[in-house]
């Protein structure tokens, strides 16, 4: 496969490291408690009806699960070895697992329209960004909350430097050591690279028709790195 792996290529790549995926976020500090803080600051009901976009391995529906005891939950990925490990996770229903590329995504695929959407990781990797918030834009029930849990770092050399440092010392060589020869952690480093910033993503989400919009922060190595992008489809 070509070292330069394209977006829509992305979710045959998960499939080579699918069985390593959660080994190596368990060595990642924070990761959990990060994607349960994105979980709590959609702020939904107890019985919320949820989507988790790109759910991979199923550890975003995990915080969503935590969080949510008491919702139903449709967890989406294009990446059949992901979906696979996420269906073994034995969470508990109501949830359904769906094998979907978000790019095609049609409301008739899916049990909504929802309260509450997490796209964990997800919006960096659509080929085309503006066309994915076009997508989604009309999942959500009027005045539900939108998640994107994303790295950005576009908008400040600290955080690009502290990145590149993580990226080619931890991320990279573990990916090497786990999966040989698998491109999608070199990708990783380039794609968050190459990502909106802040602000640029912000105003992205006003142009979709999105209000109340703001980031929130994470802590630890990731302050600065991975943030909660919030916003709300209109009332
Ligand atoms: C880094 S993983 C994130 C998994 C999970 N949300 C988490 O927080 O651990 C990114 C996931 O996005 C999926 N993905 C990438 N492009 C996609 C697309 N166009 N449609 C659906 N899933 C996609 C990949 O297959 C992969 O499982």
């Amino acid at each position: 496969m070509n070292a330069m792996i394209t977006k829509k290529e992305v979710p045959l790549n998960f499939n080579r490291v699918a069985r390593w995926y959660d080994a190596l976020q368990k060595m990642n500090p924070g990761y959990t408690e990060h994607l349960r803080l994105s979980a709590e600051r959609l702020a939904v009901k107890p019985d919320a009806n949820l989507l988790d976009l790109c759910c991979g391995t199923g550890l975003s529906t995990e915080a969503l699960r935590a969080v949510y005891p008491q919702a139903r939950i449709d967890a989406l990925d294009a990446s059949e070895g992901m979906l696979e490990v996420a269906r073994n996770r034995g969470l508990a229903q109501p949830l359904s697992y769906i094998l979907a590329d978000v790019m095609e995504l049609t409301p008739e695929q899916l049990n909504g329209p929802y309260d509450g959407i997490l796209m964990a990781y997800g919006i960096r990797n659509m080929p085309d960004a503006d066309a994915a918030l076009a997508r989604l834009f009309p999942l959500l029930k009027k005045g539900g909350t939108i998640c994107f849990h994303e790295y950005s770092v576009s908008d400040s050399k600290w955080s690009r430097l502290m990145w590149n440092v993580v990226a080619s010392t931890v991320i990279i060589p573990l990916g090497q050591l786990t999966s040989p020869g698998a491109p999608i952690y070199r990708y990783l480093r380039r794609s968050v690279l190459e990502f909106d910033g802040v602000t640029r993503f912000e105003q992205r989400l006003r142009d979709a028709g999105f209000v109340d919009v703001h980031t929130e922060p994470t802590n630890g190595w990731a302050k600065g790195i991975v943030h909660s992008f919030l916003a709300r489809k209109p009332g």
